[in-house]
Formats: structure tokens, sequence, C-alpha cells
């Protein structure tokens, strides 16, 4: 029987991807889509004419209620979120209600009216924040350190009491920071870094306006992520598993190499440091360990950091015309 899969943030990164491998993989894909003004489905072009798209909205349960009917999903990846770490201090109640609280509303559709269908929570290395050890794993301790982190936060225990109460079949994948060329978010670094080195090397710009350039992540790339989190729903059990690459770099090694990538020398004359871009209180290193996703469920991350960087910065300077790198 074709399974049917309820995938929410459809229009985001993740959700364009994870779409694209359950359509690959014989999937009955719906995708939940919030009602704009201006439609965005630029990341799903490709693929809209092969999901089915369901208007609703992590805040309103009425319309969670309603697609979870109709979908009748095997398996629901909620992907939808504020997930943008800086707005959350800006929006700290719109960021608890969506990114908090708004994963409850979804766990009720689904207890209510699928409740045999698994759960994937999209859980973020953001929840560690302030660490004490590293690198990171499924047993470290979370100190998260924005509002973003809190609510992530308890949405992943709000995932682990409805396991336990309802014996639900419901797991948290928690991932390190995964980028992709254009359908990554323009207000994330390493996008930002990439259009700017882009416009740059246009001639339309002379410098990138940017915040701690001494925090480290481990990025990798989001079609290895989604990858995983179709795993975690295939395992026998719920269960939690990292996802990271184990390896980090600060946002100054990403800057340099995107640099390089273009061919631009001197990159420390065209980034200033602008305090509107540091955070109140900011999460300054992380860097996971993946094993247990590699042990049980045969992942691991493929695209190392120089490859990444080399595909977001060619993929915007194609876009301003420029062609292949020089690097
Ligand atoms: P993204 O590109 O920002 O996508 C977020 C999606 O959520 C968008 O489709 C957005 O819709 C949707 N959304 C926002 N508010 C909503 C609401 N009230 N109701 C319904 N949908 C709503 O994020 P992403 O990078 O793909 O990340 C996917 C998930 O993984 C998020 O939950 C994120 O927090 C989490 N995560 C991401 C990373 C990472 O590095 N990418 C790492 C760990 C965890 P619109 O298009 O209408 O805005
Ligand atoms: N966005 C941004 N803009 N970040 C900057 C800038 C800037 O101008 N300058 C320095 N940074 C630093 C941030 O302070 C942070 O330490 C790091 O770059 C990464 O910032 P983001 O790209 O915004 O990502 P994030 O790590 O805060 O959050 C992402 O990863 C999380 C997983 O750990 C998002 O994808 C979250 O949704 C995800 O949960």
């Amino acid at each position: 029987m074709t399974k049917r899969a309820l995938v929410s943030g459809a229009t985001g990164q993740d959700g364009s991807f994870l779409m694209e491998l359950l359509l690959k993989k014989g999937y009955d894909v719906y995708g939940l889509v919030r009602r704009l003004s201006t439609p965005n489905l630029n990341n799903i072009t490709d693929i809209a004419d092969q999901v089915h798209l369901l208007d609703g909205d992590l805040m309103d349960q009425s319309s969670l209620d309603a697609a979870v009917e109709l979908a009748k999903p095997d398996e629901v990846y909620n992907l939808a979120a504020q997930s943008f770490v800086g707005t959350s201090f800006v929006q700290p109640v719109l960021t608890g209600e969506i990114t908090g609280l708004g994963v409850v509303l979804l766990l009720e559709a689904v207890r209510h009216h699928a409740p045999e269908a698994r759960f994937y929570q999209a859980s973020s290395s953001e929840m560690f924040g302030k660490v004490d050890r590293e690198p990171q794993d499924e047993t470290t301790p979370m100190h998260p350190r924005s509002p973003y982190g809190v609510a992530k936060v308890y949405a992943y225990w709000a995932c682990i009491n409805y396991r336990e109460a309802y014996r639900m079949f419901i797991s948290n994948g928690i991932l390190f920071n995964h980028e992709a060329p254009l359908r990554r978010g323009m207000e994330f670094v390493t996008r930002k870094v990439a259009v700017g080195v882009a416009r740059i090397a246009a001639g339309k710009a002379t410098t990138i306006s940017l915040g701690n350039l001494d925090a480290k992540r481990d990025w990798g790339y989001a079609g290895d992520y989604v990858d995983l989190m179709y795993r975690i729903l295939q395992h026998p059990e719920p269960d939690d598993f990292v996802g990271a690459t184990g390896e980090a770099h600060s946002v100054r090694e990403f800057v340099e190499e995107a640099f390089r990538v273009a061919g631009i020398p001197a990159w420390e004359k065209h980034v200033t440091v602008d305090e509107k871009n540091i955070r109140p209180s900011e999460v300054y290193n992380l860097r996971g360990d993946a094993s247990k996703a590699r042990r049980l469920l045969g992942w691991q991350s493929q695209v190392r950091f120089k490859e990444l960087v080399k595909l977001m910065v060619e993929a915007e300077l194609a876009r301003v015309g420029l062609g292949k790198s020089k690097a």
C-alpha cells in the first residue's frame, strides 16, 4: 500500500528537500502550508503539482485537525517553526506559540485523528545552548540561550511526554545546523555570507554586515539531514537522535572560505561587525556527536564544510550572472 506522509513547514528549506525524498520513495505526500498574502512556494515549484498542499497553521487547531483527518498519514514530519534565533529575541511570544505550543496542537490533532501515525519532531542543537561538554550527544544537558531554544526544549519534552503518556510513536531529531544553496532563508549567516560575497563579486555591494565572527557551528547539508529524518521514522522504536557532522567551524572560517571561492582577496576589507547582529545571549560553540544515528540507523553526514561553502557561493554567483567560481 502506498504510504502517506504529512509534512508541516512544507515551504521551508527542509520541507522542500524532505518532500522530494518522500516522493522518490513513492509516498503520497501532503504538505501543510499557511496562508500568506503573497504565496512563497519558491522552494517547491518543481514538485508543487506532485504533492497535496493543505491550508493550515500551527496556531490554529481546527486547521490541523482537518489536515490530519484528510491526509490520514502514516508519518507526520513536524518541520514548521519560527526558526530564526535572531527574530525570537524580537518576537519571543510568537516564537513560543508557534515553535513551542504549536507542536502540542499538532500532537493533539494526531492523537485524535491518526494515533497510529509515526511523528517526527524537528528538535534542534540550539536546545543545548550554553554547553558544558563537547561534542554534544543525546545525553547532553540542555541550557537554551534564546526564546527559540526555550520553545524547542518545551516541544522536545512535550513529544517525549506524549510518547510516554499515550504510547504514540514520536521521535525527536536533534539536528545541528544544516544549510543548502538557494533554499536557506536569507537571514541565516551562511546564506547571508554567500549572497553578500556574490553581490560584492558582481560589484553590487562593497561590504557584508555581520555579528559574532567567533561563534562556531557544526554545519552540514540539508539534503543529508532529511534522509536522517526519514530513517528516524523507519526505526522499529521511537527514539531521539542527534544529527551532526562532528566538525565545528567558526563564522570567520565560513567567511574566509566564501571569499576564497569567489576569488576575492582581503575579505577583512569587506566585512563589518555591527551591534545589531549581536544576540543578547549567544550560543558560542556547537559540535555534535551523531554516533547513535550512525550505529542504529546507518546514517552519516556526507557533505563536508568546504564543499558546502562552495555549493552555496557558486549558486549565488550563478544567480548574479557570474557563472562558475574561480576556486
Ligand atoms: P525554515 O526554512 O525557516 O522553514 C520553516 C517552515 O515553517 C516554513 O515552511 C514556514 O512557512 C513554516 N511555518 C512558520 N510558521 C508557521 C505556522 N505558524 N504555521 C505553519 N507553518 C509555519 O526552517 P528549516 O531550516 O527548513 O527548518 C525546519 C525545522 O527544523 C524547523 O522547525 C527548524 O526550527 C528546525 N531545525 C532547523 C535546523 C537547520 O539548521 N535548518 C536545525 C535544527 C532544527 P512560511 O514559508 O510560510 O514562512
Ligand atoms: N544570522 C546571523 N547573521 N548570524 C550571525 C551573523 C549575522 O549577521 N553574524 C554572526 N552570526 C552568528 C550567530 O550569532 C550564530 O552564532 C551563528 O552565526 C549562526 O547563526 P544562524 O545562521 O542564524 O543560525 P543559528 O545557529 O542561530 O540557528 C540555526 O541553527 C539551529 C540549530 O542549531 C537555525 O537553523 C535554527 O533554526 C536551528 O535550530
